[in-house]
């Protein structure tokens, strides 16, 4: 078993960011589970199934492929082959991978896959459900969170630097629509587990965030 940290919380908290410059920084390998649900929202949208449809969504998830590689300790999503890193970014895919997040089965086949990959190296892994249900013992737990406001702010400039239109107030309901959707499904909802440390980032900058939590991981290394 490797040294897992776990790092949960709302969108638009840092959690991607400042997990990989801590996986950087310790020489540990990065996880985003978020992309895993994005890839499977885009397959689920591309063969138009309904999420409703038990049989079809437990169809997809026995035979779909979803694979991490790295290249140059980035990233890399796979699709049935396919590398999806890029087109899994979109606000569509991020609205489809909360739909087909709160659905049983998508969970059990990403939670098992996810569990796999954290028992063979050290990692960092960020995602809604990690410390409470994919690794309930990582050896250190965030939540990590900043207000809706500076969340949607964030969001709104990552729009406007990827040359997309979009309307800060529209952003914040969003923002808030989707924290909705993940603290209240039924399916292991976001919420912050009872031995995860609480770092608030809405006035850090994403080196002071990722130095609260190597200092979090010193103290239990
Ligand atoms: O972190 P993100 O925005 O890429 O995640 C996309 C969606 O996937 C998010 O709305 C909730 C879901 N998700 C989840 O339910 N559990 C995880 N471990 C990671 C993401």
């Amino acid at each position: 078993m490797g040294f897992n940290i776990a790092i949960d919380g709302p969108a638009g908290a840092g959690k991607s960011t400042i997990a990989r410059q801590v996986a950087k920084k310790l020489n540990f390998i990065y996880i985003d589970t978020g992309a895993m649900y994005r890839a499977m929202g885009v397959y689920f949208t591309r063969n138009q199934t309904d999420l409703a449809d038990e049989e079809a969504v437990k169809k997809v998830c026995d035979t779909v492929e979803i694979k991490l590689t790295y290249e140059q300790g980035v990233q890399l999503i796979w699709l049935n082959g396919e590398n999806v890193s890029e087109v899994i970014r979109t606000k569509e895919a991020g609205n489809m991978a909360s739909a087909c997040a709160a659905v049983p089965v998508v969970r059990e086949k990403l939670v098992e896959l996810q569990k796999k990959l954290a028992q063979t190296s050290d990692i960092v892994m960020d995602g809604r459900d990690i410390g409470t249900v994919v690794l309930p013992e990582a050896d250190v737990k965030v939540y990590l969170t900043a207000s809706v406001d500076v969340r949607a702010e964030r969001r709104f400039k990552e729009y406007q630097e990827k040359g997309l239109t979009a309307v800060l107030e529209d952003v914040k309901k969003e923002v808030a629509q989707r924290d909705y959707n993940d603290m209240h499904r039924a399916v292991s909802p976001l919420c912050q587990a009872e031995d995860a440390v609480l770092v608030d980032t809405s006035d850090m900058n994403i080196d002071q965030a990722a130095d609260a939590i190597l200092k979090l991981v010193n103290t239990c290394r």
